[in-house]
């Protein structure tokens, strides 16, 4: 493969990219985002993949957006070529995305991990929003993402003073889902991204956006989508199939139709 900064392997129904430029700790550049978002999306749309896992290294998941790309930008080069923009579009895909998080998880790095639907981490996983020690401030949804999962409180602890939170705090906080050995992670966000993939995958993307809902609307609003979600599952060939099988006591053979 043509592939610089990423490795894309797929794994029965699990598709997994691995963010892969170790000497930079993986630090986000133009092309790693191109690269990542056209794998994702093209996973997205493969019907034999049901769920995505993204993950770093041990020693990073990502140290943030490339420093050395960024720092001789200007606010017309920023602005005119909507830098990291391109990373809003995997907010968008119908398959459950899962965050392996090991090691650092800073800056744009915490950004990416958030971006995905929920994030498994290893116990030496840290995560932070140093964007104010240079200067500026998240730019990839950092400042939003973080408060709804964390709380005023902490996102502004965090954004402002660009401290580093330990695995401990942040799982305390709900920013992740699991803490595993770290050793264990990605095996762990596979093998839950299997179990993800053997659902419905209408259902599965459904349910994804009905608590994606939850983040964009308010209660009324979300309450009444999620409805709406729910009664179109009644028009699934998987819906009929999983009640079926629940009945008559045997394991449901999904079509995702
Ligand atoms: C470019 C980076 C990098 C980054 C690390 N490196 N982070 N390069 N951009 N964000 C490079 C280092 O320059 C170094 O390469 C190599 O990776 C190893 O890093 P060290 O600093 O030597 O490792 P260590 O001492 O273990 O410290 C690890 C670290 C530190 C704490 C993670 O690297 C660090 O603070 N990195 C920057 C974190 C950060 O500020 N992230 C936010 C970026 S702003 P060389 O070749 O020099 O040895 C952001 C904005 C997002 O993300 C919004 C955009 C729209």
């Amino acid at each position: 493969s043509d592939l610089e900064t990423i490795i894309v392997e797929r794994e029965g129904r699990v598709g997994v990219i691995t963010l892969n430029r170790p000497k930079a700790l993986n630090a986000l550049n133009t092309t790693l985002m191109t690269e990542v978002v056209s794998a994702a999306t093209e996973l997205d749309r493969d019907p034999d993949i049901g769920a995505i896992v993204i993950t770093g290294s041990e020693r990073a998941f990502a140290a943030g957006a490339d420093i050395k790309e960024m720092s001789s930008k200007s606010y017309s080069d920023v602005i005119g070529e909507q830098f990291f923009a391109a990373w809003d579009d995997l907010s968008r895909l119908r398959t459950p995305i899962i965050a392996a998080v090991t090691g650092y998880a800073l800056g744009g790095g915490c950004e990416l991990a958030m971006l995905c639907d929920f994030i498994i981490a290893g116990e030496n996983a840290v995560f932070g929003q140093p964007e104010i020690n240079l200067g500026v401030i998240p730019g990839i949804g950092g400042s939003q993402r973080l408060t709804r999962a964390v709380g005023k409180a902490k996102a502004m602890d965090m954004v402002l003073t660009g401290r580093q939170m330990k695995v401990e705090e942040a799982e305390r906080m709900g920013l992740v889902s699991r803490v595993v050995p770290t050793e264990e992670c990605l095996a762990t966000a596979k093998e839950v991204a299997a179990t993800i993939a053997s659902k419905s995958f209408i259902a599965t993307s459904l349910a994804k956006d009905a608590v994606n809902r939850a983040f964009e609307s308010s209660l009324v609003e979300g309450v009444r989508a999620e409805r709406a979600l729910f009664y179109s599952t009644f028009a699934t060939d998987d819906q009929t199939e999983g009640m079926a099988a629940f009945v008559e006591k045997r394991e449901p053979k999904f079509t995702h139709r």
